[in-house]
């Protein structure tokens, strides 16, 4: 099966199990789940009842889309998603990006946990993604072109659209939530860094680093979705914080400010 074939086959078995056609797309990083819980639902897919999808192994990370309503925007939300160091080819890391916009999402929100790099930043704060650095892992577009999706060689100057970023502000400053921005950058994981690989990283111009997010980016952004992120800072990166990382204090973080995150998400989403 070409990987067309693959989304293809994946995109049929799930109109088949549902015909709600999302406008927007939300996907949940870790210990950022519980937001699908407070959403009007409509239909509820796992990821197992479909053929040929990858699944993610992580604690802590659910796997199914939740299709429902925030407001009044119709939304698909992936509760857990797949990561590159599960083993997965990056091909089929994005796969659930390029179903969720082949089933009609015009928009993709993405979240993740992140470790912050940014001095000015502590555990617990929100940045908004305005670029990221996708370079240590293999591009997700690596391969034949799926001309159906988009083109060979896609213009990346604004992958995190002005507008969406804009909402995002307002919202937070309308809720009184504190909100960073920065450069998001990807590694593969699943070890954390070292801290002579975050100098690195800081060398490079990143504010934040984490395992996700940016190939699903630009399967995104070659789809010709418009993107946004936020990250949650749920630690302070290797070497900038004393402590040793551990997932554990990524969850933890992850759920203290879970309140806050939802609603600045909830309340942004029903602007779009
Ligand atoms: N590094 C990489 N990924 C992460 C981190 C980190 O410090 N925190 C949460 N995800």
């Amino acid at each position: 099966m070409t990987r067309e074939e693959k989304l293809n086959n994946c995109v049929e078995q799930v109109k088949k199990l549902t015909d709600f056609v999302p406008r927007v797309a939300l996907i949940l990083g870790s210990g950022l789940g519980a937001l699908a819980e407070e959403i009007e639902t409509v239909d509820i897919v796992e990821y197992k009842q479909i053929d040929g999808f990858p699944i993610s192994t992580v604690a802590g990370h659910k796997g199914r889309f939740i299709f429902g309503y925030i407001d009044k925007v119709p939304v698909v939300i992936m509760q857990g998603r797949v990561h590159y160091y599960e083993g997965y080819d990056i091909n089929d890391v994005v796969l659930p990006v390029r179903l969720m916009s082949r089933l009609g999402a015009k928009v993709l929100f993405l979240t993740n946990a992140a470790g912050g790099i940014n001095k000015n930043f502590n555990a617990g704060n929100f940045m908004l993604i305005t670029d990221h650095i996708a370079s240590f892992v293999p591009s997700p577009l690596i391969g034949p072109n799926m001309d159906s999706l988009g083109v060979r060689f896609p213009d990346m100057s604004e992958v995190y659209n002005e507008d969406l970023r804009g909402i995002i502000r307002s919202t937070a400053r309308e809720l009184d939530i504190p909100l960073r921005e920065g450069v998001y950058i990807q590694l593969t994981g699943p070890n954390y860094e070292t801290p002579a690989e975050i100098r690195m990283c800081k060398a490079l111009g990143a504010d934040a680093v984490g395992m996700s997010t940016a190939c699903e980016a630009i399967a995104a952004n070659h789809a010709g979705m418009k993107i946004c992120g936020i990250s949650c800072i749920s630690n302070m990166a290797s070497g900038i914080s004393e402590k040793p990382l551990s997932h554990k204090e990524v969850q933890e973080t992850a759920d203290r400010v879970a309140p806050l995150f939802k609603s600045l998400v909830k309340n942004s989403i029903s602007k779009m």
